[in-house]
């Protein structure tokens, strides 16, 4: 559908540019549960992740950097060829999610 196309690069934006005023390492942006990132997340990497890796008690990425590291590997491994804006949304959207780092 064209709409949701629109509404996604629309909300795309909006968490970039929130993400810019804040500072790089830090996100706090806060209220992503429904973001790009989130539809992101869960058109391409839920088949395999349901919640779990993410809560197990040691996680693999123990800062948001490696929690981007791993977005990145993952998204190479699937061959989405996701730009840096694409890959932090979906590492915002894990870290408010599950990290909280
Ligand atoms: C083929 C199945 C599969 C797909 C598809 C997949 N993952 Fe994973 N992912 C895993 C497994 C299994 C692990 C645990 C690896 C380990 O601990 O060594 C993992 C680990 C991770 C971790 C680190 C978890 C931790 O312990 O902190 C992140 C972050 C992650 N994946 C993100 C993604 C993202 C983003 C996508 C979509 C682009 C994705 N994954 C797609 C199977 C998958």
């Amino acid at each position: 559908m064209h709409t949701s196309k629109v509404h996604l690069t629309a909300a795309l934006i909006a968490a970039v540019a929130t993400l810019a005023a804040c500072a790089p390492a830090t996100a706090t942006g806060g209220g992503v549960d429904s973001g790009p990132g989130a539809d992101l997340y869960e058109n391409h990497c839920l088949e395999c992740h349901e919640s779990t890796v993410h809560v197990r008690e040691r996680h693999a990425a123990r800062t948001f950097e490696e929690v981007q590291t791993w977005v990145r590997r993952w998204a190479q491994y699937r061959e989405l060829d996701w730009n840096e804006d694409e890959i932090r949304a979906v590492s915002t959207y894990l870290n408010e999610r599950y990290y909280r780092y």
